[in-house]
């Protein structure tokens, strides 16, 4: 029988047995209500909330209010599964106190979880979140924030020192008590040397079938941005021209005077 995930020691459990975890990311009580009804096992309110809800370029734009304010929305819409939060960019760099007063106001918001990316200068920081009761999840690799740093949205880990840096940095991750790690455009060959090394779970966006489980996107997975084609994403629904048909479906009807009709009337008393 399939392991659901209520809480984060499912995600061993889930590992151990070799069982695929399914993530997608979600930021709005309409989405979190057909995520809640689905198969998939947990749900990221992911800090790129930024650019697919309001359009900003990168996840730097995201901040604590706007990643509670989403969190708020879909713990509302999807309280039968595990929600993972992103801290925003600069949420663990100012200091433990600051870390703490924005890791408070996510978990208050109603994640179950929150998400860090990146390993060095605030592994302390991690640590101290977890022995403060909030379980953690990681994220290498390709990590957005630092896009700026990194050059660009640009693969990560391709020759051996940068690779044995990953690795180093998932088990730094997985000693500081974190849950899981999310392992965002790597080789495949090296996710699966560090699934391989780790007992938590590794999560996978354009890493390869061999991490203990997948993220995407949501409107990226449903096809939303026509233009957004990666060569990491598989798009299971054309969700871009079947809304622009049902919208200038729509159009022409009320230009035509075919909608509505009687049928969507009131009647008087
Ligand atoms: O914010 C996000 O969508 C993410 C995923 C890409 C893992 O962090």
């Amino acid at each position: 029988m399939k392991i659901e995930i209520k809480n984060l020691l499912d995600f061993k459990r889930k590992k151990k047995s070799q069982e695929k975890i399914s993530m997608v990311t979600c930021y709005d009580f309409a989405m979190a209500q057909l995520v809640n009804q689905s198969d998939i096992d947990c749900i990221l309110v992911g800090d790129s909330v930024a650019q697919v809800m309001h359009g900003h370029s990168t996840t730097l734009q995201a901040t604590t209010a706007m990643m509670a304010l989403h969190t708020q929305a879909v713990s509302r819409g999807a309280p039968e599964k595990f929600i993972v939060t992103d801290m925003p960019f600069l949420a663990t760099r100012k200091g433990l106190k600051n870390t703490m007063d924005q890791a408070e106001k996510l978990m208050r918001a109603g994640a179950h979880a929150l998400k860090i990316e990146g390993v060095d200068g605030h592994i302390q920081f991690i640590k101290h979140l977890v022995e403060s009761g909030i379980p953690i999840m990681g994220h290498l690799g390709l990590t957005p924030q630092s896009i700026h740093q990194l050059g660009g949205p640009k693969i990560q880990g391709k020759n051996h020192e940068a690779a044995h840096k990953i690795l180093q940095d998932a088990l730094a991750l997985q000693h500081a008590g974190c849950f899981s790690v999310v392992l965002e455009c790597i080789p495949h060959l090296l996710t699966q040397e560090i699934s391989k090394q780790l007992e938590i779970p590794t999560i996978g966006i354009g890493a390869g079938p061999k991490a203990d489980g997948q993220v995407l996107v949501l409107q990226d997975l449903l096809g939303l941005n026509a233009k957004f084609n990666p060569k990491f994403l598989k798009k299971y629904l054309n969700g871009a021209d079947l809304i622009t048909n049902a919208l200038n479906c729509y159009a022409s009807e009320v230009v035509e005077q075919k909608f509505p009709t009687e049928k969507h009337s009131y009647e008087s008393n």
